[in-house]
């Protein structure tokens, strides 16, 4: 909580002298209005500061030379549209998400004024060879990024938003000078203009035109049924895992999908933003997401309740901890969360086009239920 206040100013220009007598009143910038927004929707993975890493794959919003490379426009499409097949939401209202084009705006004013940069210049990229650059991202890149069809523990680049909001300069940058203090290292001294333009030339190869677009189902109306199997019994045999000194509220997706095929009478809830969950959610789960979690008021005391999320824990874990300060006694977060039920080919409700999001080998490690 503590540096933000001091660092929102933003780096202002004295006023021009004609309006100098009316700067008496405190100046309230745009990033000031975005600092409770990012507070309420954002710190839970990309931390308090905008570092980054607060739930595994949320990158630093405010490395240097990151905010240096990436336009407005870039920063605004990323949190607006967001980054489908991962923890990355869309917060835009256009795409179901709970904030306003000038909101957008504001946690962007928030984030450029955390850390002073201006816009560097961007390299030039030379036209490469995608089948040259193929073999330089495997020896080189792989391990952290992935590809179309695994990903690693560093950003996705093999995502058609990422595609579509990067320029090749933008990618460019990124691999010549790194991201400092991450484990993104400055490539620029080892990779020839020639390897540089090849390496892009692949990234941008991961983008498939042909592939039909994404479709969103209907919004969430906020009357659909809470109870999955009103008529059924409660869940008999849940094991449940725990963080240290906490009472035990992890379940995992196996018991959980038996517990569907066994017709359990239980609430399901997806906590992330509704953008999310007209993507693609549990069969029967409701949305009732982390930042606006009326909906909890109609949940009996008694009832079984398994809160997911896609990060996997944060968020789902935000609506579990209002459920047991309410005195809920079965409130639970699933702990491999939705990217992996729906890897598995559990039951989901998806919009048209949305295929189960890559592996992910290095998520076993934020789990709580032993892997089986
Ligand atoms: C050791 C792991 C590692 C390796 C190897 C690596 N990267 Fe990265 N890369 C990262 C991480 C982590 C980030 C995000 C850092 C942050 O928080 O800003 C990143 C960021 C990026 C970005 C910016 C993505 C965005 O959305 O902001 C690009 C582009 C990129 N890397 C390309 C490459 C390419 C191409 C290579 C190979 C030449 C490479 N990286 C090698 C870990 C790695
Ligand atoms: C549930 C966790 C989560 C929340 C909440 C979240 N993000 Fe993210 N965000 C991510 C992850 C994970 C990525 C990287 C996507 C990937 O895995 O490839 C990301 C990527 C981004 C990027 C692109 C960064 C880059 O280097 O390309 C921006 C910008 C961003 N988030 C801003 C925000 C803002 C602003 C908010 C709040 C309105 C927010 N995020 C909320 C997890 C989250």
């Amino acid at each position: 909580m503590i540096v933000l206040a001091a660092c929102s100013k933003g780096a202002a220009k004295p006023p021009p002298a004609a309006e100098q007598h009316e700067a008496a009143a405190p100046v309230v910038t745009q990033g000031d209005v975005g600092v409770p927004l990012y507070q309420k929707l954002c710190a839970q993975c990309h931390g308090a500061d905008g570092k980054g890493y607060k739930s595994d794959h949320a990158p630093s919003l405010v490395n240097p030379t990151f905010l240096a490379s990436a336009t407005d426009d870039f920063l605004k499409r990323s949190i607006a549209l967001g980054r489908p097949g991962t923890a990355m939401a869309g917060y835009g209202k256009e795409v179901g998400g709970p904030l306003e084009a000038d909101q957008v705006a504001a946690i962007v004013a928030f984030l450029r004024a955390q850390v002073k940069t201006t816009p560097d210049r961007m390299p030039n990229v030379a036209a490469g060879s995608p089948e040259r650059g193929k073999a330089l991202y495997a020896t080189n890149c792989q391990k952290c990024h992935g590809d179309q069809a695994t990903r690693g523990e560093a950003p996705m680049l093999a995502n058609t938003n990422f595609l579509q909001a990067a320029s090749d300069e933008f990618i460019a940058y990124a691999i010549v000078h790194g991201r400092p203090g991450t484990p993104m290292e400055a490539w620029g001294m080892k990779l020839s203009d020639q390897s540089l333009g090849d390496v892009v030339a692949y990234v941008r190869s991961f983008a498939s035109p042909q592939q039909a677009p994404v479709g969103e189902l209907p919004p969430p109306t906020g009357k659909e049924p809470l109870f999955i199997n009103p008529d059924g019994k409660p869940p008999a045999d849940f094991k449940l895992t725990a963080d240290p000194n906490q009472k035990p509220r992890y379940v995992s997706i196996d018991q959980v999908k038996k517990a569907l095929d066994q017709k359990r009478k239980m609430i399901i809830i997806d906590a992330r933003p509704p953008s999310d969950w007209m993507h693609v959610h549990i069969t029967g789960a409701v949305s009732i997401p982390y930042f606006e979690m009326k909906r909890l008021d109609e949940i009996p005391k008694d009832a079984w309740v398994i809160a997911y999320c896609a990060c996997p824990h944060h968020l789902s874990g935000i609506v579990a901890d209002e459920l047991q300060k309410r005195g809920y006694a079965h409130a639970l977060v699933l702990d491999e969360g939705i990217l992996e039920w729906h890897r598995r080919g559990y039951p989901v409700v998806a919009a048209q086009g949305v295929t189960p999001p890559p592996a992910d080998p290095s998520a076993a490690a934020s789990l709580h239920a032993q892997p089986k």
